[in-house]
């Protein structure tokens, strides 16, 4: 439940964000109203975006859902028959409101920037939206999301366009080049419908193989 002292969740809170705590805080705050007051208001394009781009990749499960959120993503997986996904985020009450849509067989209430506590290689997937962005996680989670994926598995992550060169993603993509293979890129809105502030805000589609 948000406190007194939580941050007022929106968009531009969101992108203010500089550690994981501040990220504790502001999504304690947004949980019960992200999927009405933010989603759908904005027309949130991510999750769509990365579970098409995850099977034409030709992803399958298991599939971890990485900042998973309500669980918009598992969702739109859920569209394209994609099981079993389970959903790892540092925030409980966003967690809470996943769990209610039954789209995940598992959770974990897990840091990102910290090493995870799934064992090696068990997922065929790893996908996210909309967590690779302005003070959220960097790419330095790569190296623990690779360690627990199995040699063939299919990643789609979206990368808030600001912060992919700035934050280091696309020098993290040369360094993992002998790890990973079937590198693609394509841009794309984040929302249908932004407020103005954000009408160009625009997410790179990151795919690839892990060797
Ligand atoms: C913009 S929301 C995206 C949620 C969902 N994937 C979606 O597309 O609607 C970012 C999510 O990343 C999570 N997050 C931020 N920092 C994190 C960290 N260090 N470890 C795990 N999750 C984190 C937040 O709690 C939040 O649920």
């Amino acid at each position: 439940m948000a406190t007194p002292t939580d941050p007022s969740p929106d968009l531009d809170a969101a992108y203010g964000l500089h550690s994981p705590s501040d990220s504790v805080r502001l999504y304690r705050a947004w949980a019960a109203s992200y999927d009405s007051g933010f989603a759908q208001r904005t027309g949130y394009l991510l999750p769509g975006h990365v579970a098409g781009a995850f099977v034409e990749a030709g992803g399958q499960g298991p599939v971890l859902d990485v900042g998973a959120g309500t669980g918009l993503l598992a969702a739109r997986l859920a569209d394209f028959s994609v099981s079993p996904v389970d959903g790892v985020d540092i925030s409980a009450e966003m967690l809470t409101e996943a769990i209610a849509k039954s789209v995940y067989r598992q959770t974990f209430l897990a840091d990102l920037t910290a090493p995870l506590p799934m064992a090696d290689s068990g997922y065929c997937g790893i996908v996210s939206s909309g967590t690779f962005t302005q003070g959220h996680v960097g790419p330095a989670a790569f190296d623990e999301l690779l360690r627990i994926a199995a040699p063939g598995a299919v990643f789609a992550l979206s990368i808030n366009v600001a912060v992919f060169k700035p934050c280091g993603f696309a020098d993290k993509l040369d360094a993992l080049r002998g790890q990973i293979c079937r590198v693609t890129l394509a841009e794309a809105p984040i929302y249908a419908a932004p407020d103005p502030d954000h009408a160009a805000d625009r997410a790179m589609i990151l795919c690839f193989t892990k060797r």
